[in-house]
């Protein structure tokens, strides 16, 4: 199957490597060339790190670095059998870039978001044939972590969703299906747990690492709120908080954070940026979730 992916950040990175590692010819596009460069380099150096531990041979890294593809330029679409988008959660941004899609792509062509918090019906209306969209939501990096869910919106054809999640099953990944609402499963749970540790610092019950702290070594979480935050970027985790709460037509339960809004204005996204909640050395390496 030939997959496009538009957005070769953290999260199109990632997934460019999951489907090439499961076979797929691959095109990664993005508007910018050091991007994509950063994108390679991240798939070289995770898949190299794979052989290290043999859990990959020298040949199938080889073979799947030489699958992606990649480009700035939409028309290399054309032959495209699925386009998974993941780039800036902006609305406005994702319903323009597939506008522009369709005209490139085979009426056959799945189209898919791996938008975190948008609905997925909102983004499908931009579509001319909406009965083609669904949402495809890795979490973050895709290559690590199993879970994937799989979103139709209520313009999504009869059967899509089965098809998407037995392809999502045969890239080794554990799809579930949600229905198209904000945050949809894990983000809707995550929200409290971000505002509550956040609410808990700002009240001055205990600082960010001792909270970090007791959700790890205490509640048996792999990450706590904070580096799990830094982690993320505030830049994404900001706008998806403000998105789940604008969505839930201003439920308080999901109220975003001025300390959280702060970060995001100031620019400290976490460890992309080198300082959010924590400080980070330039070269410091993202933690093994
Ligand atoms: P990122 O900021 O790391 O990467 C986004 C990439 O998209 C950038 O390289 C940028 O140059 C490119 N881009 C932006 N607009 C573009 C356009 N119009 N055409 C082509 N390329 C464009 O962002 P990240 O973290 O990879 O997130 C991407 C999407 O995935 C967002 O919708 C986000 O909500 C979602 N997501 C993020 C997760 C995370 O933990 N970071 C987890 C799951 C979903």
């Amino acid at each position: 199957m030939i997959i496009g992916i538009i957005g070769s950040g953290a999260m199109g990175s990632g997934i460019a490597q999951v489907v090439a590692t499961a076979g797929h010819t691959v095109r990664l596009l993005d508007q910018n060339a050091q991007a994509l460069e950063r994108a390679r380099q991240a798939i070289e150096t995770s898949l190299n790190k794979l052989v290290e531990k043999g859990k990959l041979t020298t040949e199938a890294a080889a073979g799947t670095i030489a699958r992606v593809h990649l480009t700035q330029d939409m028309q290399e679409f054309m032959d495209c059998e699925l386009v998974l988008e993941a780039i800036v959660e902006d609305l406005a941004v994702k319903q323009h870039l597939f506008r522009e899609l369709e005209m490139v792509v085979p009426e056959t062509c799945i189209l898919a978001s791996n938008t975190s918090s948008l609905s997925i019906a909102s983004i499908a209306s931009a579509c001319q044939h909406p009965e083609r969209f669904i949402g495809i939501h890795f979490f973050n990096p895709a290559p690590v972590m199993q879970l994937v869910e799989v979103i139709p919106a209520v313009q999504t054809r009869a059967g899509l969703a089965e098809e998407v999640r037995a392809l999502v099953e045969s890239w080794g990944k554990l799809p579930v299906l949600a229905k198209d609402t904000p945050g949809f499963i894990v983000n809707r749970v995550a929200r409290p747990f971000y505002g509550e540790a956040i609410r808990l610092l700002e009240e001055g019950v205990a600082d960010a690492a001792t909270i970090d702290w007791a959700m790890t070594e205490l509640g048996g979480f792999r990450m706590g709120p904070f580096q799990l935050m830094d982690f993320i970027g505030h830049d994404v985790n900001y706008r998806v908080t403000e998105s789940v709460f604008t969505a839930f037509f201003f439920d308080p339960r999901y109220k975003p954070s001025f300390t959280q809004k702060r970060l995001f204005e100031a620019g400290y996204y976490g460890r992309k940026s080198g300082r959010g909640f924590y400080s980070y050395a330039p070269d410091a390496a993202p933690p093994e979730p």
